[in-house]
C-alpha cells in the first residue's frame, strides 16, 4: 500500500477501506508517514467527506493507537459525558457527583482547556490539594469504593489523535465533521465507558455555529458510538450565551457547590437534569427520564449529591473545607463592577467574546504552556432576556490586576441592552440515532 495512492483515492471522492485506514493511522502514529502527506489527506477528507463506515473505522483505528482503558472491573454500566465545548460550562463538576450519588458509576477522564476558559481539570485544581494525576489502578479502586472519580487523560490515550489534532490546527482542517467526530469519539472509546452522553453545543461560543452543523455532528457521533458498541446519545444545547453565571476556575467550583446545595442558576441546573437523566437511564438506574429526574432532584435537595462531592474531593486529596468555606478559594484581589449604561433588556451576551474577557484576566490559556490563575474570572448578574436598570451591575470582574479597562471594554462591546429579547432555548434537540 502506498500513501500517495490513498490520498488520490480520497481526493477522487472514493471511500477508504478499513485496512487502508488502519494502515494510515498505524504508520502515521509511528512517524512512518510524513506530515505533508497526512496534511494532503486531511484536506481531501475536508472536501470529500467520509461515509459513516469510514468515520467509524477511522475512530477505532485512532482509539486503538494507544492505551485502551479497561473499566470492566468496575461494577455496573459506566456512562461517560462529553461536551464539545462552551464558556462557563460547569456541568461536569456537578454531574459527576450528582449522577454517582444515585448509584451510576462515573469513571471520567477529562481534559484541560486551551483558549477561552479552563477545562474541567483546571477547575478541579482550583480546589487546594486536588489531584487529577492518578494511576489507572487507583482510579478504578476509587470508583469501586465511591462510584466517582474525575482524572486527567492518561498520556498514551489515542496518541494518533494528539498528533492529528496538532496537524489539523495548522492546516485549516479542524472544522471538518468527520475529523471532529473521530477525534472526540476515539478518546471516549479508548477511555473505556460502556455508554456515552454527548453535549453538542451550538452558537457563538461553540465549535458548531449553526444548529444544522451541530445536528450533523451529533448524528455522526451517535452512529459511530453505536457501531462501536457503545450506546450513545446527544443533546444539542445552546451556547450563544455562557452557561450559568460563573466563568473562571474557582468561581465555577463555587457555582458547582451552590448548585449541589440546590441554589444553582436555572439554566445550569436544567442542563444538569437533562444530561444527568440521560446518563442515569443509560446506566439502567432508572427506567424513564422522568424517573431519573426525580431521583436527581431528590439527590440535590437532600444534600446526598453534595456529600458525594465532598467524598470525591477527599478521595482525590483535595481540601473539602471549600464546600463550607468557599471564600478560601475566592481570593482575587479586586472585584470590579460593570454598571449598565442604559436601562432595558439584555439582548446579547456573546459567549466566545465573554470567554476571551475571562481569558484576558488569566482564567484561560492562550498557549499550552501558560499558567492559569484560578482565582480570577467573571460573575454574570444578568442573562439574556433579563431586564436591567441603568447603573445596575451587569458583571463582577474578579481580577488580580488593578487595571481591567480592556476587559471592561470587551464586555461592554459584547453585552447588548435593547428593548426586548427572548431567553434563548436551552435544549435544541435530542439525537438518538
Ligand atoms: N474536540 C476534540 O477533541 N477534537 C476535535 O476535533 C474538536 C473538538
Ligand atoms: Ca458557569
Amino acid at each position: 500500500m502506498r500513501m500517495v495512492d490513498l490520498i488520490e483515492k480520497k481526493r477522487n471522492g472514493q471511500a477508504l477501506t478499513k485496512e487502508e485506514i488502519q494502515f494510515i493511522i498505524g504508520k502515521y502514529t509511528n512517524d512512518e508517514i510524513p506530515d505533508y502527506q497526512m496534511s494532503a489527506l486531511l484536506m481531501a477528507i475536508f472536501y470529500e467527506d467520509m461515509t459513516d463506515e469510514e468515520i467509524t473505522n477511522l475512530t477505532l483505528a485512532m482509539a486503538n493507537s494507544g492505551e485502551m482503558i479497561d473499566l470492566s472491573s468496575i461494577e455496573g454500566i459506566k456512562v461517560d459525558k462529553h461536551s464539545t465545548g462552551g464558556v462557563g460550562d460547569t456541568t461536569t463538576l456537578i454531574l459527576a457527583p450528582l449522577v454517582a450519588s444515585v448509584g451510576a458509576p462515573v469513571a471520567k477522564m477529562s481534559g484541560r482547556g486551551l483558549g477561552y476558559t479552563g477545562g474541567t481539570l483546571d477547575k478541579l485544581e482550583a480546589i487546594p490539594g486536588f489531584k487529577v494525576e492518578i494511576s489507572d489502578e487507583k482510579f478504578i479502586e476509587i470508583v469501586n469504593k465511591s462510584q466517582v472519580a474525575v482524572i486527567g487523560q492518561s498520556g498514551d490515550l489515542a496518541p494518533a489523535d494528539k498528533k492529528l489534532y496538532a496537524l489539523r490546527d495548522v492546516t485549516a482542517t479542524v472544522d471538518s465533521i468527520p475529523l471532529i467526530a473521530s477525534s472526540i469519539m476515539s478518546k471516549k472509546i479508548a477511555a473505556g465507558a460502556n455508554a456515552i452522553v454527548l453535549d453538542v453545543t451550538t452558537g457563538d461560543g461553540a465549535f458548531m455555529k449553526s444548529l444544522e452543523d451541530a445536528k450533523r455532528l451529533a448524528h455522526t457521533m451517535v452512529r459511530i458510538g453505536d457501531l462501536a458498541n457503545r450506546q450513545t446519545m446527544a443533546v444539542i444545547s445552546d451556547m450563544s450565551q455562557p452557561l450559568g453565571e460563573a466563568i473562571g476556575n474557582s468561581l465555577e467550583v463555587v457555582e458547582a457547590i451552590e448548585t449541589l446545595k440546590g441554589k444553582g442558576p436555572d439554566d445550569l441546573v436544567e442542563m444538569c437534569y437533562v444530561l444527568g437523566s440521560q446518563m442515569v437511564v443509560l446506566a439502567k438506574k432508572a427506567e424513564t427520564l422522568e424517573e431519573a429526574r426525580t431521583q436527581l432532584k431528590e439527590a440535590l435537595t437532600s444534600g446526598k449529591a453534595l456529600e458525594k462531592f465532598r467524598e470525591m474531593i477527599i478521595n482525590q486529596g483535595g481540601d473539602a473545607e471549600v464546600i463550607d468555606h468557599p471564600e478560601k478559594i475566592l481570593t482575587a484581589k479586586y472585584a470590579v463592577e460593570l454598571p449598565a449604561t442604559t436601562s432595558g433588556v439584555v439582548t446579547k451576551l456573546v459567549a466566545n467574546e465573554i470567554g476571551i474577557a475571562a481569558m484576558m484576566l488569566g482564567a484561560g490559556r492562550q498557549t499550552k504552556e501558560e499558567a492559569i490563575d484560578h482565582a480570577v474570572g467573571l460573575k454574570l448578574h444578568k442573562k439574556m432576556g433579563e431586564s436591567v436598570n441603568k447603573g445596575e451591575s451587569l458583571v463582577t470582574i474578579y481580577s488580580n490586576t488593578e487595571d481591567v479597562e480592556a476587559v471592561k471594554e470587551l464586555l461592554y462591546k459584547n453585552i447588548k441592552i435593547g428593548v426586548s429579547a427572548k431567553e434563548p432555548k436551552l435544549i435544541h434537540a435530542i439525537i438518538t440515532e
